[in-house]
């Protein structure tokens, strides 16, 4: 007997051929229909029983929650909603759930909100909101391979587990297996990570990208796609401790072909996900109109998700420079009326979210790459340009997100970049390494790194990166 996943069912036509489907009940009413849901997309499957030839204690059985496998025809529907249904000879029940526990649960058919739903992570894959999220994610994953793959990049797995601060800010979480009631300690008192498993301090990477530099400088094009971790404390919704990075890197290319590729490559997934992701996209969509519908007036989008998705692809992103977006903050209405949380008064300033925002949504009404910041807000590893005081860099600005990429043009140059490690005194024993990339074959190399869950985000058009990740790490929570 063919066992079909309702996403395949929904493109069978009627038949007298006996199939069967499993899947857990979403509902059941009149003691007749049963919706049942296996995953394989947002629509569930009518499953229509005789209830009066079946056994009493299964149809008690057929409860919320419960996984099911039902044996029957495919017919054409009668109700609204579906093209087909199964007309149902028989139902096997999987595995019970009670519905007095059931009730106390975010299974219990009625409105929970994203917070309930995020103590029961291990759950909530079960509703519609988070099985659409999912889904939508799986795809952008094999979208962004296929992208890279497309274009001649190599997929490369950087280490996890590293010695280097590849951003030089310090938020990294330490690695060691020494005993934490009873460390070893050197003639200082302090511990002696040399008696440690790697002999050396270690901790999770922030970033991927100083080892894909190297394989660039040999490969020519890689991407990396992964995990990686920030100890920063910040309790956002745009921020997460353990989080998946994209960052290619590409020898021979520049800033403004880095801006390029950053550009296409979002185009592309975006895209892809409007193309593959319809019905989960549409039922977002709606989700958000709904949550939206109890905002005030201004804090609703001008368009609705699909909308906004499509004009990404449709609209060349604003590249402007740090110089030009810090004349526009200055003179702009929430600065001048101090609206800001930080204004802006001089060249120099970091930019913050609120910024970003105003560029991106107020100002220029589409994404923006802001590029050429000053050095010093920057990271050690970006190219200085010949003002002395701003560097390569670029940022990716999205509306409703903020930054959604970060990258640069590296600095290739032997003196300039150990001059610029001195200056902020990193390690130059740790990254000897990264230095000899500078000394043999030396190129102009550029790259970016995208936040994965951003772009979950931006599409799904979750309004808490928390809400787009199985289970997120942030500050006060590792559960599950
Ligand atoms: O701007 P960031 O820190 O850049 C880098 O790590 C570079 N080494 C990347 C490169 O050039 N290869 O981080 C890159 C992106 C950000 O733009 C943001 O989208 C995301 O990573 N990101 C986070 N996402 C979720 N939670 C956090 N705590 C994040 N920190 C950065
Ligand atoms: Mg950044």
């Amino acid at each position: 007997m063919q066992q079909l996943t309702i996403l395949e069912l929904l493109q069978t036509k009627p038949s007298p051929i006996e199939i069967n489907l499993s899947g857990w009940v979403r509902a059941f009413r009149s003691n007749r229909f049963i919706a049942l849901n296996d995953g394989s997309t947002i629509k569930n499957m009518q499953c229509v029983v005789d209830f009066e030839n079946l056994d009493e204690a299964i149809l008690k059985k057929i409860t919320v929650g419960a996984a099911l496998k039902v044996t029957g025809i495919l017919v054409e529907s009668k109700g609204h909603g579906q093209t087909v249904e199964i007309q149902v000879s028989k139902v096997d029940i999987l595995g019970e759930a009670d519905p007095e526990e059931v009730k106390l649960t975010i299974l219990s058919p009625k409105r929970h909100s994203l917070e309930k739903l995020r103590e029961q992570a291990h759950l909530r894959i079960r509703t519609n909101t988070f099985s659409a999220i999912m889904r939508v994610r799986s795809k952008l994953s094999f979208a962004v391979h296929e992208y890279f793959q497309k274009n001649g990049f190599n997929y490369m797995h950087t280490p996890i587990i590293t010695g280097s601060d590849a951003e030089g800010a310090g938020e990294m979480f330490r690695v060691s297996a020494l005993d934490p009631k009873n460390p070893p300690l050197d003639e200082n008192g302090n511990i002696d990570y040399k008696q440690d498993f790697f002999e050396k301090e270690t901790n999770l990477t922030v970033s991927g990208q100083l080892e894909g530099e190297t394989y660039a400088m040999g490969l020519g094009k890689i991407y990396t796609f992964g995990p990686t971790f920030r100890a920063e404390n910040s309790n956002t919704s745009r921020h997460l401790a353990e989080f998946w990075m994209i960052e290619p890197e590409v020898a021979f290319l520049d800033l403004d072909g880095n801006m390029d590729l950053a550009e296409d490559f979002i185009k592309y997934v975006v895209d892809y996900a409007l193309k593959n992701c319809k019905d989960d996209l549409e039922f977002l969509e709606n989700r958000l109109l709904q949550e939206e519908k109890s905002k005030p007036q201004v804090e609703r989008s001008d368009m609705a998700l699909r909308e906004k998705l499509t004009f990404i692809g449709e609209n060349t992103f604003k590249r402007v420079s740090y110089t030009e977006a810090i004349d526009i903050l200055r003179n702009c209405k929430p600065n001048k009326k101090k609206k800001f949380k930080y204004l802006i008064n001089e060249w120099g300033a970091d930019l913050q979210s609120e910024h970003e925002r105003f560029l991106v949504e107020k100002h220029f009404k589409c994404p923006v790459i802001l590029f050429d910041y000053p050095a010093n807000i920057k990271a050690f590893y970006m190219r200085l340009n010949d003002d002395g005081k701003t560097v390569r860099a670029m940022d990716v600005l999205f509306p409703g997100i903020g930054e959604i990429v970060g990258g640069a043009q590296r600095e290739e140059r032997y003196d300039v970049l150990l001059q610029k490690m001195r200056d902020l005194e990193i390690d130059e024993e740790e990254l000897w390494w990264y230095l000899d990339l500078r000394k043999f074959g030396t190129a102009v190399h550029s790259g970016f790194g995208l936040g994965f869950e951003r772009l979950v985000q931006f599409v799904t058009g979750m309004g808490n990166i928390r809400d787009v990740i199985p289970y997120p790490r942030y500050p006060g929570s590792a559960s599950f």
